[in-house]
This record gives structure tokens, sequence and C-alpha cells, in this order.
């Protein structure tokens, strides 16, 4: 009887023993954008690579469109450990203690994804993901979005037509200085919620770049978009340390591996699928774009520059000044 129940307990315990090596790890990955952007289609790669390489041992769960959070609780989620993976926007560090990645704010700063590549993909970017690891984040990698541009329910072609428009940003101080050197008024809120700002009218406008306002339907309830270009949207892909030093080396490194293409695909689609949702927004005839003119786009400019040296203090003179001399950007010759 005895020996019985012996048998019976070793083999319980080797049964759970092999449950227990055959659990996969999990990594919650959350965002706030559909999978059908360049972020969402990265997220999904990074996915798709990840648990083929690792044969299954790695189980990566996208959570798409706030789904699981929104903007700010996923960035506590990912602290608390919650969650293990994100790309919020590089405007949406500021809670994290890391201003300096509101750099990429910045009006008129990256004239094409090329320059903003010699930043993003050379020491500069590097040296900044590495900063986050003082506050238990790893940084991984870049990731592209696009260029921003205006939408609202009154045709904006000049600065001046800003003039008193409540206009939605993410939660940048550098993205609040702008829309106020623009005569308007900067209103936070989360991405998720502003569809229904813009339908309700609780903000006028916002700045986003093609394929967030396609993907969100944000132009079937804005009646203008003004092609801007103004400023750019991308993200740092982030997990949380104590997670991602804690996984088997060769998993990491299987891990890093899939990361880095799938930052490859990803920046390789990103403009393509802002082209495309251009072309959709166009077809979808709800909205009228007011193409900008040069030399309209000089006068925008110009109202914008002083941001850069207004927000130095806070995001530090020297990374603007080192952004300026890798991308060739004078502020004197514009
Ligand atoms: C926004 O909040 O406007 C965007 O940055 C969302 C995103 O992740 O692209």
């Amino acid at each position: 009887m005895r020996r019985t129940l012996f048998g019976m307990l070793a083999g319980l315990w080797l049964a759970i023993g092999v449950a227990s090596a055959q659990q996969p790890i999990i990594i919650k990955f959350s965002h706030v954008v559909t999978p059908d952007t360049p972020k969402g289609k990265a997220a999904e790669y990074f996915k798709k690579l990840a648990e083929e390489r690792t044969k299954g041992k790695v189980k990566v769960e996208v959570y798409p469109n706030s789904q699981l959070y929104k903007d700010k609780e996923e960035v506590e989620a990912l602290q608390l450990g919650s969650v293990q993976m994100l790309a919020p926007s590089l405007a949406k560090f500021g809670p994290l203690g890391a201003r300096e990645f509101e750099v990429f704010d910045l009006p008129y700063l990256f004239d094409s994804y090329e320059q903003l590549h010699k930043v993003t993909q050379g020491p500069i970017g590097a040296s900044l993901l590495k900063r986050l690891d003082a506050k238990g984040i790893v940084g991984l990698a870049y990731w592209d979005n696009g260029f921003k541009e205006m939408t609202s329910n009154r045709p904006i072609r000049k600065v001046e037509d800003c003039k008193g428009l409540k206009l939605r940003i993410q939660s940048s101080k550098v993205l609040d200085a702008q829309i106020r050197a623009l005569g308007a008024i900067p209103q936070v809120m989360a991405f998720s919620e502003v569809y229904q700002a813009l339908q309700t009218g609780v903000v006028d406008g916002a700045e986003n770049t093609y394929s967030n306002i396609y993907t969100q339907k944000m132009h079937e309830v804005q009646k203008y978009l003004t092609v801007s270009d103004h400023g750019y949207v991308g993200y740092a892909v982030i997990v949380n340390k104590k997670f991602w030093e804690g996984l088997p080396p060769d998993i990491r490194a299987t891990l890093e591996g899939a990361m880095q293409e799938a930052t490859k695909y990803g920046n390789h689609i990103a403009k393509q699928e802002n082209d495309e949702a251009l072309e959709g927004i166009k077809k979808s005839g709800k909205t009228q774009i007011i193409p900008l003119t040069p030399q309209e786009k000089l006068v925008w400019k110009k109202a914008l520059l002083p941001v850069h040296s207004q927000m130095a203090d806070k995001i530090g003179k020297d990374l603007i000044q080192s952004i300026y001399q890798a991308t060739g950007f004078d502020p004197n010759k514009l």
C-alpha cells in the first residue's frame, strides 16, 4: 500500500515537473493602435518569428488597440510586470521620467525617414535607449510610424487658422509648447479616447499620422486634413528589465534576433502603410485634404521653430545639437 502511494506521488511529481518544463514563457505585448498599422504589423511579425524560432518555448500575446491598457496605464503595467513588452510612442516617455525622448517631438526636426534613421539607427538613438536601464527598462529598438498632419473641423491653411482651436495631443511637454506656438489650446488625451472626443466636439482637432487617422476612422469625424508634416510619430520597443534579464540567455538571444528582423520589416513598410492610408482617406471622400505650398509650409516652420530653443532646457541642449549635427538640420537656414 505504502509502495503504491509512493509510486503515485512520484508519478505525480514527475508529471508536474514535465508540465512545468513545457510551460511556455509568456510575453504580453500591449499596444494602442490597430493590428493594421506599422506598429501593429511589426508586433505580429515579432510574435511569429519569436514563436517559430524558440520552437514554442516563448508565446507572444499581442493585445492591440488599447484592449488591455490605455497610454499611461500600459507604462505602469510594464513597470509592475503585468505586461512584459510595449512600444509606446516616443511622446509618451515622460511618465517614465525620460523626457529626453520628447526630442523626437520637436516640430520639423526631420524632413525624411532617412534623416530620422541617422538618429534612431545610430549612436544617439542607442544612448537614449541605454538611459532607460536606470528605470528598470530595457530599450530594444525604434519602430517607425510617420509624419503628422493636422485634422480639424475648421479648415486650417495658415498658422492663424489654428487660433483658439482645442487640439488633442499626447502627453509631451514639447507637443504642448508646439500647440501653444500655433495659438491653439492643447488637450492631453489617451489615444483610445480621441475618436469620440473628435466626434462629440470635446476637442476641435488633432495631429497624427495618416495610418493612425485612417485606422481609427478619425477622418470620418474630421472635415479637413492639412498636409503639414510638422512632426514625427515613432516608437521605442521596451521590455521589463527584470523579466528580460531573467530569461535563459539562448532564448534572449533568439528574441533579440527576432526583434531585429521585426524592426527591419516594420520600418520598411511604415512609409507605404502611411501612403496607402492617405489613399484610403482620399477615397472615402469624408475629409477635404488641404495641401500646403512650400511657401506656406515655410511660414509654419518659422512659427514652430522657436519651440526648439524654448524646450532646450527640458530636453537637453547637447542632445538637440547632436541631432542637428547628425541630420544636417540648420535652424538658421530654413
Ligand atoms: C497617439 O497617441 O496619437 C499615437 O502616438 C498612438 C500610437 O501609438 O501611434
